[in-house]
């Protein structure tokens, strides 16, 4: 298993532990409703899609019969979904309690950054999965 496939499942359950705290948290106090965007966010973007990123990487090329065609963009990958998702979260939690055009802005380079994160799976695996086999 590559080290970026490892590593995707591993904080993937770290996402899901700190969103199930937030959410714990959120039943607990109610003015904590406001930072319903980062639970959410935490599980679909951290805990879901990292879950779904490593184990698609590890067995969709499998089930392709081929290898991974960029592991290099892969690893990248990573790192680029990891600080896009931290960076959005934090700047829009400052946001909350500190409402500026400066937090607003950087939520959004880092949900920016999140979203190239998405193009760079999409390619990796179309670039695997679509090209047909040579035929001899
Ligand atoms: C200990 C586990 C969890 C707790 C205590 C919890 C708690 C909550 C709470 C209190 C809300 C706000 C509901 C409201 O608007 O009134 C919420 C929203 C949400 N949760 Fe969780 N949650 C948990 C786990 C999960 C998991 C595992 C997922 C996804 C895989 C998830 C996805 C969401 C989403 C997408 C929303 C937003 C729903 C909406 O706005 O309609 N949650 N959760
Ligand atoms: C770059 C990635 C993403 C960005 C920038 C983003 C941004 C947003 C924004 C601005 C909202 C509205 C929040 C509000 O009403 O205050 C939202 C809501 C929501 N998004 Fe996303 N999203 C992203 C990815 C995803 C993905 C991949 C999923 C699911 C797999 C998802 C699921 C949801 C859900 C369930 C809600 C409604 C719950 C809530 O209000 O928190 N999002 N998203």
């Amino acid at each position: 298993m590559d080290r970026f496939v490892k590593n995707f499942i591993i904080v993937s359950i770290v996402y899901l532990g700190i969103s199930a705290f937030v959410g714990v948290a959120m039943l607990w106090d109610q003015s904590l409703m406001s930072l319903k965007f980062v639970h959410s966010h935490l599980n679909m973007l951290g805990w879901v899609s990292m879950m779904i990123y490593g184990v698609g990487y590890h067995i969709l090329p499998k089930f392709a019969g081929k290898p991974l065609k960029y592991p290099k963009i892969g690893e990248l990958q990573f790192w680029v979904a990891n600080i896009g998702l931290i960076g959005m979260l934090l700047f829009y939690t400052m946001n909350v309690y500190n409402p500026s055009q400066m937090n607003v802005n950087a939520t959004v380079l880092f949900g920016g950054m999140e979203v190239f994160s998405i193009i760079l799976f999409f390619y990796n695996m179309l670039a695997t999965l679509l090209p047909k086999p040579a035929t001899v």
